[in-house]
C-alpha cells in the first residue's frame, strides 16, 4: 500500500476557463458522452471528493450511475459507489444535502483540529468527522485516506481544491475537458486560482491523451510522482 492515493483531478472548463458562471444554476460544460465517460472513471475509484463549496452550491450525489457499473462494483466486493470526502473550515454542510443523504458509502469530512467540535454537531451523525491539523494539511488528508484503504482519490472540484491539491504536488493524473464555448465573466469560478503550482514551465506535466467526445475534448495528463 502507498502512503498516499493516486489522485486523479477531473474538471470541465469554458475555453476561458471558468467552471461555471455567475447565475444560481449550475452551467452545464459537457454533453452526456462525457457523463458517461466520467462514470466510468468514478466506477473506478475507491473515493470522490469536493469542496464544501461545491457541496452547497450544485448539491451533487457523486455516484456512480449505470445499473451495469454499480453492479460490477458489487461483484468486486465493492459499495456500489466510491466512498465521499469533503473539505470545511467552517463546517456549513446541510446534513439532507445529498453528498451525505444518497449512497451506501462512507462519508468522511476533513477539517482543521479546532473545528472538529463544531463540524461534529453539524454533520456528524451523516458523516465520519476527522480534525487534520492545523491549518488542514491535505498530505495528512492523503495519508489518513490511505489508511482506510483508499488508494484511487478522483478529486472532482471545486477551483479551491485543484489549487490546493495541484500546489500541494500530489496530482499525479488530470483530465481536463474543454466546452466549446466563453463564459467571460470575471467574477465567476476558475478551474484554478493564482496560486504558485509544481507544474510550471519548467516542469510541464506530461500530455497522455487527447479525445473528442461530441463537441467537447478530453486533455489527460500525467505527472510523476516525484513531481
Ligand atoms: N466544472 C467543474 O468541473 C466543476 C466541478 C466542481 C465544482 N464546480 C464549481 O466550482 C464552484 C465551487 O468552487 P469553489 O472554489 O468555490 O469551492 P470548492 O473548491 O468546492 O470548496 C471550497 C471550500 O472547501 C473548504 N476548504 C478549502 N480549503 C480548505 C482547507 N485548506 N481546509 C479545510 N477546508 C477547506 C472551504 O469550506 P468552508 O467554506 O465550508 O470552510 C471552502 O469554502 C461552484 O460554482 C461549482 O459549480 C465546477
Amino acid at each position: 500500500m502507498s502512503d498516499r492515493p493516486h489522485v486523479l483531478l477531473s474538471v470541465a472548463a469554458s475555453l476561458d476557463g471558468y467552471i461555471d458562471d455567475i447565475s444560481d444554476t449550475r452551467l452545464l460544460l459537457s454533453n452526456d458522452a462525457d457523463f458517461d465517460r466520467v462514470d466510468e472513471v468514478r466506477a473506478g475509484m475507491d473515493a470522490i471528493l469536493v469542496g464544501a463549496n461545491t457541496i452547497r452550491a450544485d448539491n451533487p450525489r457523486l455516484l456512480v450511475r449505470s445499473p451495469e457499473r454499480q453492479q460490477r462494483r458489487v461483484e468486486d466486493g465493492l459499495p456500489a459507489s466510491p466512498a465521499k470526502v469533503t473539505l470545511t473550515t467552517t463546517g456549513e454542510l446541510d446534513p439532507e444535502s445529498r453528498f451525505f443523504t444518497t449512497g451506501e458509502t462512507d462519508k468522511l469530512v476533513y477539517t482543521p483540529d479546532s473545528a472538529v467540535p463544531a463540524v461534529e454537531d453539524r454533520v456528524g451523525r451523516v458523516a465520519t468527522v476527522c480534525g487534520m491539523g492545523e491549518p488542514l494539511d491535505v498530505h495528512a488528508v492523503l495519508a489518513d485516506l490511505a489508511d482506510r484503504k483508499i488508494e484511487r482519490l478522483m478529486v472532482e472540484g471545486g477551483g479551491t481544491m485543484h489549487t490546493l491539491f495541484l500546489t500541494a504536488g500530489v496530482v499525479d493524473e488530470l483530465h481536463l475537458v474543454l466546452a466549446p464555448f466563453f463564459v467571460g465573466q470575471a467574477a465567476a469560478p476558475r478551474f484554478v486560482r493564482p496560486a504558485v503550482f509544481p507544474q510550471n514551465p519548467h516542469r510541464p506535466m506530461t500530455l497522455a491523451e487527447t479525445r473528442q467526445l461530441g463537441d467537447v475534448v478530453l486533455l489527460r495528463y500525467l505527472s510523476s510522482r516525484d513531481g
